[in-house]
């Protein structure tokens, strides 16, 4: 048996903390989170503020660069982003090596990786101007890539960046505009997609955002980390939740329609099933987030005059859910996967894209929090663990075992 005791005295005291549910892995300026009160502040400004007031880009810019954009710093932010929206024609390639079923995430999660290949020099963070231009081209080239990932899956033809549009339209356009002619860009779907792109901006330190950090912290460069935060992201757990959200309503509705059946499935502890699109880490009292999507989902819904049978068994499981004594005494409240995903299917977007476009919204805070890392020096991250295997063994020789 394994002597703890004497493993301890040689490696010194421990804390173990599984999944890090009390342990800060660094100091941040970046986003404020009460969990308990429901709050979320980005730089110190209200969810409910951005949301509501600003745009995607300007809300981009104040979380990697720490303060609200002046018009001409928004318009020059957006004309530089622009710049670098092409992207190396050998990219093709390496999307046309894919299969048509690869799912998004994986081929975007490649496809920045290989951005490194064309870009292989890292960024020197302590310059202002090499910083400013790896911030711009990041966010231009990942969006033009992530809509590629499903213009490959739908066997479309590649479209390219419309500089005369803004940053949300043009994601509109490079998804769905065909070779048949320009696509009618609605301003309510923009709308919507724009603050749920702001909603999702940053969100301390999730799965992804950890990932995207802890990469970097061994100077590996910015495309490199964020292809890991992007493989991070994937996972039902974390952002591949608004993605399981619609699978789930999907079989519901295969099933009959009994939302109340797959409730009483998510509380029996002998049933993997949970119910996706609730409970989370840090918020115990609800989701900021969740409330201003909810309200978007009305009125997008309402606007576009969608009525699907899917969303009326979300209502009905939302209701169900919150009166629920399991979901109550746990705090088990809608995450924003729960109605991002709605949204998403009423806006026409494909289920397997649903995490994609998380990552678009998500890539501000990746870049802001990568480049807090590396301005702050913080060091390699490298967590120690509590071994429980077998002390010393004597070595059992092959003609022996
Ligand atoms: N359905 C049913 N029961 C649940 C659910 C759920 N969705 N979520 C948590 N529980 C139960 C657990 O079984 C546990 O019960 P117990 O105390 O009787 O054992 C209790 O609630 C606490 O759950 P934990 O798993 O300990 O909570 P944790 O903080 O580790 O997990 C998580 C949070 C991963 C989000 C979890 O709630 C979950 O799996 N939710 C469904 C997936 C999802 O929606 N993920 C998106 C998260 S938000 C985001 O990434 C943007």
């Amino acid at each position: 048996a394994i002597d703890i005791e004497k493993l301890r005295a040689a490696t010194g005291a421990i804390t173990l903390d599984p999944g890090y549910k009390n342990s800060g892995s660094c100091q941040s300026k970046i986003t404020f989170l009460d969990g308990e009160e429901g709050i979320l502040r980005y730089r110190g400004y209200a969810i409910e503020d951005l949301a509501d007031k600003a745009n995607f880009l300007e809300v981009s810019y104040l979380v990697i660069f720490g303060e609200l954009p002046t018009k001409q710093q928004l318009a020059q932010f957006e004309t530089d982003i622009h710049k670098y929206t092409l992207v190396n024609e050998e990219m093709k390639n390496i999307i046309d090596g894919f299969p048509k079923t690869a799912h998004p995430m994986g081929v975007l999660s490649s496809l920045t990786s290989a951005l490194t290949a064309f870009n292989p020099k890292v960024v020197n963070v302590e310059n202002e101007k090499e910083m400013y231009e790896a911030v711009c081209k990041t966010m231009g080239k990942f969006l033009v890539l992530a809509t590629w990932t499903y213009r490959k899956s739908s066997g479309f033809p590649l479209n390219y960046y419309d500089n005369t549009k803004g940053y949300v339209e043009n994601f509109m356009r490079l998804m769905f505009e065909l070779p048949t002619g320009p696509y009618k860009i609605n301003p309510v779907v923009v709308n919507a997609l724009d603050k749920l792109f702001i909603l999702h901006a940053d969100h301390e330190q999730n799965c992804s955002t950890s990932t995207v950090r802890m990469v970097g912290s061994s100077h590996a460069g910015l495309f490199a980390s964020i292809s890991a935060g992007v493989s991070a992201l994937w996972g039902p757990l974390h952002g591949g939740a608004n993605q399981a959200v619609l699978e789930m309503l999907e079989e519901i509705q295969k099933d009959g329609g009994d939302a109340d059946k797959f409730l009483a499935k998510a509380k029996d502890k002998n049933d993997p099933f949970r119910l996706m699109g609730f409970g989370h880490r840090v918020y115990k009292n609800f989701d900021p987030r969740a409330k201003i999507i909810k309200k978007a989902a009305d009125e997008v819904l309402a606007e576009l005059g969608v009525n699907d049978p899917i969303l009326n068994i979300a209502k009905r499981l939302e209701e169900s859910a919150l009166q629920d004594e399991y979901f109550k005494s746990r705090n088990l409240y809608p995450n924003v996967d729960f109605y991002s995903g709605i949204i998403y299917r009423a806006l026409g977007i494909p289920t397997d894209m649903f995490t994609v476009l998380f990552a678009i919204g998500r890539l501000p805070g990746w870049i802001a929090q990568w480049k807090e890392m590396r301005v702050n020096k913080e060091p390699i991250g490298r967590p120690r663990q509590v071994y429980t295997g077998y002390a010393l063994r004597p070595f059992t020789e092959m003609n022996q075992r």
